[in-house]
Parts: C-alpha cells; sequence; structure tokens
C-alpha cells in the first residue's frame, strides 16, 4: 500500500553569516550546503498494516511523511501510496489519504470545527450514510460536540488535535498518516486517540503509518516498527523482533544459602567476562550478559551450578531501551532483521 525505494530528501540551507549585515547578505549570497534529511530510504507496508516509524528527532520521519502525502517531492528515488506518486498525482492521492502533522494545523483556522467539517465533506464528497457514521464514531470517542462553535484558533491543543484526527478520518481514506498525533494530550485522550485509529483500522481495513516518540502509542498500535536513524530504516519488523534484536538480556534470580549476594555478584563477574550483575529489591541480583559474548544456556549453567536458585525470571528487553540504544548509536540491530 505505501512504498518507498531508494527515497532521498536533501535541503538547501543558506548559510547566514553572524550580524544584522550577515543575515541581509544571506538575501543576495548563494552560498550553500545540502542537508541530507532522508538517505536513501526503502520500506513497503502493506495494506491494512499498523506501521510505527520511529527515530530520534531530526532522523527523517516528517520530512518522508511529508514526501508519501505529496507535499514534497523526493530529491531522488520514488514514492507510490495507493498506486499513486503523491507529489505527481496530488489530487488524487488526497482522496485516498488522510493527514494529521501533530506540529501543524490542517484545519481552517477561523473557522469553528463543525464549519470545517462540512467543507471537508463538500471537498471529499463524502456520502451522508458515511458522513453520519463517521460523525457519531468521533462523538463516542472523542467528544466533539464540545468544541462547539470556537474557531481552531481559540482551542486548547487538547481540543485541536481531537477535530485534526476526526478531519484526517472523514472521508474513510484508505491511508492515514498520523504525524505525532497525541503530542501533547492527556493520558484519557490518548487513549482515545488509539482507540479511535485501532477501530477503524479493524473496521475499514484503513492501512495506518504512526510516527510518535510516546512508546505507548507504539505499543498500543502497531504491529511492525520501522526505525530510521539518520536518514536510513535500520529495522522493519514487528515489536516482538525489535526486541529480539536487543544485544543485551536479563535474568533476575534469588538463591538461598552461601555466597551471599555482594559476593555472588563478584564471582559472576569475575568469571563470566562482559557480563554485569547488580543487586535488587528483594535480596535478588539482575544479570545483564551481551548476547554476542554469552548465551542464555551458559549464564543459566553458571547460575545454576554454583548458586541454589529459588527462583528466575528473564525479563523481556524493554523498547525504550532497546530504542535508546539504537539512537544513539550503541547497538546495532542485526542485519537479518532487515
Ligand atoms: N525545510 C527544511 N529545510 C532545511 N532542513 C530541513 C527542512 N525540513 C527538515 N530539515 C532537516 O531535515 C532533518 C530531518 O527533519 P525531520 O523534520 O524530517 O525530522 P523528524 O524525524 O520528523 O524529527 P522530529 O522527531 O524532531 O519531528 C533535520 O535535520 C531537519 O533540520
Ligand atoms: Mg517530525
Amino acid at each position: 500500500m505505501i512504498v518507498a525505494e531508494n527515497l532521498v530528501k536533501e535541503f538547501k540551507v543558506y548559510e547566514r553569516r553572524p550580524g544584522l549585515l550577515g543575515s541581509l547578505g544571506t538575501l543576495f549570497s548563494r552560498e550553500h550546503r545540502l542537508v541530507r534529511a532522508v538517505s536513501g530510504v526503502s520500506f513497503e507496508i502493506p495494506a491494512g498494516a499498523r506501521a510505527a516509524y520511529i527515530g530520534a528527532n531530526g532522523a527523517g520521519k516528517s520530512t518522508t511523511v511529508k514526501m508519501l502525502t505529496g507535499i514534497m517531492n523526493p530529491t531522488s528515488g520514488r514514492c507510490l501510496v495507493a498506486g499513486l506518486e503523491p507529489y505527481r498525482e496530488r489530487r488524487r492521492n488526497a482522496a485516498n489519504i488522510g493527514v494529521v502533522f501533530g506540529q501543524r494545523s490542517q484545519l481552517w483556522w477561523d473557522l469553528p470545527v463543525p464549519d470545517s467539517f462540512r467543507i471537508l465533506r463538500r471537498i471529499h464528497e463524502i456520502p451522508a450514510p458515511v458522513y453520519r457514521r463517521n460523525m457519531a464514531l468521533y462523538r463516542e470517542l472523542l467528544d466533539l460536540d464540545a468544541l462547539g462553535s470556537t474557531p481552531v484558533r481559540q482551542l486548547s491543543l487538547g481540543q485541536r488535535m481531537r477535530a485534526e484526527v476526526a478531519a484526517s478520518l472523514l472521508h474513510d481514506p484508505a491511508v492515514v498518516f498520523l504525524d505525532e498525533p497525541t503530542v501533547g494530550l492527556d493520558l484519557v485522550l490518548k487513549g482515545a486517540v488509539r482507540e479511535l485509529v485501532n477501530r477503524v483500522n479493524a473496521e475499514l481495513g484503513t492501512t495506518v503509518m504512526l510516527t510518535s516518540h510516546d512508546i505507548g502509542d507504539i505499543t498500543s498500535i502497531c504491529d511492525q516498527v520501522l526505525v530510521v536513524n539518520r536518514g536510513e530504516v535500520v529495522h522493519q519488523g514487528t515489536v516482538h523482533e525489535l526486541l529480539r534484536a536487543a544485544d543485551t538480556r536479563a535474568v533476575v534470580f534469588e538463591h538461598q544459602g552461601w555466597p551471599a549476594p555482594a559476593q555472588a555478584i563478584a564471582m559472576i563477574e569475575d568469571r563470566l567476562p562482559g557480563v554485569t550483575a547488580r543487586p535488587v529489591e528483594g535480596g535478588r541480583i539482575r544479570v545483564e550478559y551481551p548476547t554476542r559474548h554469552s548465551s542464555a544456556r551458559e549464564v543459566m549453567g553458571f547460575l545454576l551450578e554454583h548458586f541454589d536458585v529459588t527462583d528466575c525470571v528473564a525479563p523481556e528487553p524493554d523498547l525504550e531501551t532497546v530504542l535508546r540504544r539504537i539512537y544513539t548509536g550503541r547497538a546495532e540491530p542485526r542485519e537479518a532483521l532487515l
């Protein structure tokens, strides 16, 4: 449904010289450098998928979404959304897609929300039954009536975002691009937006491409994750696969008798190179081992052989830790997952 092939976007940035004269000089200067915001991105998102497109600030996510929605043309490479090249066929593409940019409004700033909806209904020629069904759903989940006749520019962020998300879905688009749709929302409203997106995906098969820095958005909406780093896709797979790609595993165990925890920790770190251990609550010990150097069998075998283990759990790596490692470049996901 969404295809990107070697997608590249470069921006020309005109160098600014310091001071006021420098700023004026910039107007006439032709000196510039190229910023490569998206650097040869390729991926495919099948129809009906709920894909998270995530990465650190400045990784190139919004720029990618702008190319997929036809707002910008790629410097090179190609993208297809529902079989159309977005930038070349902007109008036809607009009929197929819905867009939310959390950082920027798509609504008519001076009009009350209901007026914006009436205009959208005309623009998209939305049939009456579809309009009624969707408005009923938004009323139920997003409490749209509460927005009344206030112009959009006077709405609170949460009020406006409710309207933005509803507006993007009003015409039953085949694909919806949500670029930080829950930014600044409270817990209740985040939950409502997540529920709406999931309902629309389940009932209408809407393909979802979501960008968010909120782990909760990713885990409660998405069935696959694409991670972009410095303009390149470094991982595509399920959340579970991403977690499995983590290069560190942990075991937390409890033991009785000899040796005391402090000695046990020293012994583990001494005998198993690259493995770290630390005390955690309840007199237990958390052991972390890099999968590159040690295997579960090695670590577990050592613990069982040397300690009278009474309890043992191997917690899943958490998504936040895994992503932090990828964003900071301290861990490369396994290539096999690409
Ligand atoms: N119009 C522009 N002109 C020049 N550089 C730009 C422009 N738009 C984006 N960039 C640069 O491209 C890079 C990627 O920006 P982009 O907005 O796509 O990142 P992002 O992944 O959406 O980040 P965030 O998580 O902060 O929203 C950044 O270095 C940014 O400064
Ligand atoms: Mg962005």
